[in-house]
Parts: structure tokens; sequence; C-alpha cells
């Protein structure tokens, strides 16, 4: 019975638009799960989508959907996405799918009736308006709720609470005898540290919303989404509905996650596990935060760097490659163009396409596209050179069981340039000349089989390539990375272009900055959670030191009124605004501007730098009507 090997990535949250940043979790899974597969372990690598709570409820009234039809439509950007970069997940779970509850019911219940969850109160400041609870820290000061900037107040509610307080000791003692539980290293101190500081029981169910799985008999609680969704990783193989499948992969040997997220992953689930007698995963691996040229990704420039726009670009090959060899996993990384076409022109089309091309040259020029046989005997030259490569495959193998793929990647480079550089000092058009044939065979024959070892190592990170230069090589995908000339004698295919380069770097333009053609399309489920109404401005000041601003009171029909701050002061005195209708973007996430809340934002037409034209609505169309 092989190994088994079971990798996790978190499961995205289904309001998200994916990009970079969720598109590097899966394609480190599906690497690492690529590679042990190839190494012939029973893998199961499993995503997902995480989609309770409030936000989700709230978008799905908003659009006139159930919640669940809104979650069925929008699961297919991620799934449509996996596709698209070619990710091999063994399962996809969705924390609506009856598995999932049945899973997470037992959880609850076992933890109940051993006295681990009771029922309690839980204070916290509460926003009427929105129905929901906030910490301190995200009212801030000025006790602000953070979603609609309304004041909120400190109220009570009857909560399910988990005794976290009890796990944090055995937690710390796990953490302690496992260093491996948690990596990279640096993260793991922080954790020790946050632990150390004491654990507070944790309130884990709420009343304050609907979407969500029901607490068992007492369906006025739903469970808190964390304790629902960290429960996907043992739902998904079975756990409360096939327990033979749960018994053959649990423990997870890696649950791979954004650092943002490990205090979940590294304090909360371990010690629901624990409390319920049920082994930990082998590690969580915290990788980095990507920014976007040096800007955190905000929803302009997340669609600006869409992952499918950049294999439609690029390829899919050249993302993946870029992604994992760009920066150490585990540390944060910058995603530029220039890094990337860089990546592209030196790594892949200059080193390993100049490998390739001259390959395949020369064994179609001088053999007819024959492999030469295995050499009779070979010179010191070539035992160096076999030699070099066990050592860096040995390197590989490491570093790839340790989540170091930047480093194994460097070690395949160091591998292409080793062959490449064979090639220089053996100069094989010279041999030809001169006659020398079998000192020619032995080139071509150990340059190809250090090209299967390459192929064979590059194909977890570059699946379609490796194996078009495999097929190219006449060999197949088997995982085989010692130098044994299997190469050798085969008939070869004409080798594909695989990489070409990139002459012009692309410029990656925020949404209203690049030409027309340029900006990135929408589905109309993302333009759905847009909620545009027709306002009637009421009132209307000059914001005090601001050339730009006014302050408007605007009436959208919802029998109070909203103040926005607009941008338009330039172009329009209060007088020109006054009772006048417009269009507003009513849902947008209250910001300040000059120490004024706005709460929306009203439609115009930029026609200059600070010029704008606002689209008047006749007086006919009442406050509050829906614009689409
Ligand atoms: N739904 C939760 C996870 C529940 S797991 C039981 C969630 N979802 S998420 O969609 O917001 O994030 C999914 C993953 O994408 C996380 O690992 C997160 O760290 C990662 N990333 C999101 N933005 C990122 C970057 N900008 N850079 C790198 N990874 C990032 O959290």
């Amino acid at each position: 019975m092989s190994q088994t090997y079971y990798v996790t990535t978190p499961i995205y949250y289904v309001n998200d638009v994916p990009h970079i940043g969720h598109a590097y979790t899966t394609v480190a899974c599906d690497v690492a799960a690529r590679y042990h597969r190839l190494a012939g372990k029973d893998v199961m690598f499993l995503t997902g989508t995480d989609e309770h709570g409030m936000k989700i409820e709230r978008a799905a009234t908003a659009n006139g959907q159930t919640p669940i039809e809104l979650a069925s439509r929008v699961v297919k950007r991620f799934q449509e996405l996996w596709q698209v970069m070619d990710i091999s997940h063994d399962d996809f779970i969705r924390t609506t799918e009856d598995r999932h509850k049945a899973g997470v019911h037992k959880l609850f219940c076992q933890l109940k009736d051993q006295g681990d969850i009771y029922l309690g109160e839980y204070e916290g400041w509460y926003c009427t308006p929105c129905e929901s609870f906030w910490t301190e820290t995200q009212v801030g000061e000025s006790c602000l709720c953070p979603d609609c900037g309304r004041p909120v107040e400190k109220l009570k509610e009857q909560s399910y609470f988990f005794r976290m307080s009890k796990y944090a000791q055995p937690l710390l003692e796990h953490i302690r005898q496992h260093p491996e539980f948690i990596q990279p290293e640096s993260r793991r101190n922080e954790i020790v540290r946050f632990v150390e500081s004491g654990l507070r029981d944790l309130s884990i169910s709420r009343t304050t919303f609907d979407w969500g799985i029901k607490v068992p008999d007492d369906s006025d609680h739903v469970l808190y989404v964390w304790f629902d969704a960290l429960s996907n990783y043992m739902t998904a193989i079975g756990y409360g509905t096939d327990e033979e499948k749960f018994q053959r992969y649990w423990p997870a040997s890696v649950h791979v996650v954004g650092k943002d997220i490990l205090r979940f992953h590294t304090v909360y689930w371990p010690t629901f596990l624990m409390a319920a007698g049920i082994e930990l995963p082998r590690q969580v691996f915290a990788h980095g935060w990507w920014t976007v040229e040096g800007k955190k990704m905000s929803k302009s420039l997340m669609n600006a760097v869409d992952p499918a726009t950049l294999v439609e670009q690029f390829g899919v090959d050249a993302i993946r490659y870029f992604l994992m060899r760009e920066v150490p996993f585990g540390l944060d990384g910058d995603f530029s163009m220039q890094a990337l076409v860089g990546r592209i022109n030196s790594d892949l089309a200059n080193d390993l396409g100049n490998l390739l091309n001259r390959i395949s040259g020369m064994i179609f020029r001088y053999f007819d596209g024959t492999i030469p046989p295995a050499p009779a005997s070979s010179t010191q030259r070539e035992a160096q050179l076999i030699s070099a490569t066990a050592e860096r495959i040995s390197g590989y193998r490491s570093d790839m069981e340790h989540m170091a793929f930047n480093r194994a990647l460097m070690k395949v480079w160091e591998l292409i340039s080793s062959y490449n550089k064979y090639i220089v000092e053996t100069e094989p058009w010279t041999l030809h000349k001169a006659g020398k044939t079998e000192e020619l065979q032995t080139v071509l024959a150990t340059v190809a089989e250090g090209m299967r070892i390459i192929a064979n190592a590059t194909w977890p990170f570059m699946p379609g390539s490796s194996e078009r230069i495999l097929q190219a090589l006449g060999c197949e995908l088997e995982g085989n990375l010692e130098f044994d000339y299997s190469a050798s004698s085969r008939t070869m295919q004409q080798m594909p272009v695989l990489f070409s380069r990139v002459e012009d770097i692309p410029v990656i333009a925020e949404e209203g900055e690049g030409e027309e053609e340029s900006t990135p399309r929408i589905d109309f489920d993302t333009f759905l959670q847009v909620s545009i109404k027709a306002g009637r401005i009421v009132g209307c000041q000059k914001v005090p030191k601001s050339s730009k601003l006014l302050k408007l009171e605007v009436d959208l029909g919802e029998g109070r009124l909203r103040t926005i701050v607009s941008g338009i002061a330039q172009s329009y005195s209060p007088e020109d605004l006054l009772d006048k209708n417009v269009s507003v973007i009513a849902n947008l996430k209250p910001a300040k501007l000059m120490g004024i809340e706005s709460e929306g934002m009203i439609l115009a037409a930029k026609t200059a730098k600070n010029r704008f034209e606002v689209p008047f609505l006749s007086e006919q169309v009442k406050p509050g009507t829906d614009i689409r």
C-alpha cells in the first residue's frame, strides 16, 4: 500500500473575485500534489469554496437571489480558473454540501456532549441596521460600524462557546514537540507568542443572521463561519460520512494557507481537533502575501492582473513557473510585468529554450532524429556531469519535500546551465566536422538523457510543456530522476516552440487609467453586486479647505439622508446641484474624505483633469429607484 499525501488549499470565499493571490496558494498545492503523485504516493489534493456568512446573505438579498443561487453561480469562477491554471485537485468541496454539514454537526455534537461547547453570552459592539457584532478593534475609537459607518452600541447575545482556553497548554506543548507543525519557522514564533499570552473561549455561533449551518437542536443559532469552514478539511474526506476514506487520508500532510489566516489554522483548528481527540494535521505552511507593482491588491489591480488574462497572454506554464520561482515560498512577493517578462525571456525562452533547440536541432541534423545509443564507455567529463546531476536532483527532492519550490527550481536551472555549458565545451558541431561520430553520439545521448530528467523535474511546475518535451524526446512521464541513458535510441519528434521571447513589456493599468480596450471585463454577477440608485440632492455645501470637494445630503428614499462627499466642486457650485436627481452608487463602503464620512458616490463623467459632468435624471425619477 503506497504512502498517502494529503494537501489542502484554504477554501476560497465565494464572494471574492479570484486573483493571483488565490492562484498562488492553489498552484503551490498543485505542484506539491503532482510531485508526490509522480513519486508514487496516494495523493489527495483538496480545494473548494467557503460559502456561508452574512456577506453572501446580504449580496444575495441585494440581487434578489437566494444565497445558494448566488453561491452556485459564482463558485463557477473558481472552478473555471482552476481548469485554466491546470490544477489537478482530486476534490472540490463546497461548504453548502450535505457531506460537509453532516461532518460539522458531528464535530459540534461531540464537543458539546463532552462539555467543551457551552451556551453563554457574547458581548460586543453591535450595528443594528447591519445586524452585526464587531470587535473593539474593528469599531475603533470612534465606535463606528466598519461596514456602514454608523454608530454601534454595546450589546449582548446568546452564543455557543468553545472552551479554547482549556487547550492553550496542550497546543503549546504540541507546537514545541513538533517544530514542523507550523512553517516557516518565523511564523511559528509569532503563534507561540500569541498562545502564550493566553487563549479565551471562542464564540462559535451567531443569532443575527441566517445563512450558515444551523446549530443542531437550536436553529436560532448559526455556526461561526470559521468553525464551519475549517472543518472542510475533514468533511471532504468523509468525516461524518465515510469513515474508511477518512482513515485513509487523515491527518492531512499539509494545509497550505496565506499568512493572514495562519492563526485560524494553527490556534482555532488544532484546539477543535485536540478537544475531539483527532490527530492534528502534520503541517500548516503559511506563504507570503503578493502585492502588484508595489501596491496592495485593490479591486482594480486584481482585475488588471486577472490570472486567466495572464494565462491568455503568456501561457499557463509561464505563469505557474513565475509564481513558484520568483519568491521563496513563505516570503512576501511583488508581481510586476517586468519581473514576469524577465523570467520568461531569460529562464524559459533563453536557458531552457536554447537547450531544447540545440538538442533537437543536432539530433535531427546529425542522426536523422534518432537519439544515439548509450555510449559504450564515457569520459570523465560525462561522469562528472552525471554525478553533478545526481547531486542537484537529490537537493531538488529535498527542496520539494520541504515546499522550497523556488530553490527546487534553482537546482533544475543549474542543471540546465550545466548541460548548456557541456554542449558549448564539447562543441558537437566540431566533433561532427571532424568525423568523431562516437564522441558526438556520447554528447548527444548524454544531453538527451539530461533533458529527460529535467523535464520530469519541471513537470510538477509546468505539466503541459514538460509533457511536450518528453513527447519530443520519445519518452513518457514516469518520474524517474536517475541518470541511466534511458532516452537513448529513441526516435525524436520535432521540438515545438514552447516559450517565445516577449519583446514588449505590457503595462499594468488600474481601472480608469487604461485605454478603453484594455478595461478589464467583469461578469454579470459582479455587476449585479453594484447597487446604483436614484438620489435627490437636498443639501449641498463646499468642504472647508478643499477646492475639489462638495458635501452633499442625498435622499435615497431610505427615510434618512446620506452624506456623500463628491470631488466635483471645480465643475459645479452648490446651487447648481440643489434639488437635482442623480445616480448614486449606494453600496460602497463608507470612506472618510477630509474627515467627513461619505456613504456613497455620485456618478459623473470625467471630462478633463478635475472637470466633471454629472448626468442628471429627470424630476420624475423617485429617490431610491434602482438603476440598471
Ligand atoms: N475563506 C477563507 C479561508 C477559509 S479556510 C478554512 C479565506 N478565503 S480567501 O479567499 O480570502 O483567501 C484564500 C487564500 O488566498 C488565503 O490563503 C489567502 O491568504 C490567499 N490570498 C488572498 N490574497 C492574497 C495575496 N494578495 N497574496 C497571497 N495570497 C493571498 O481566507
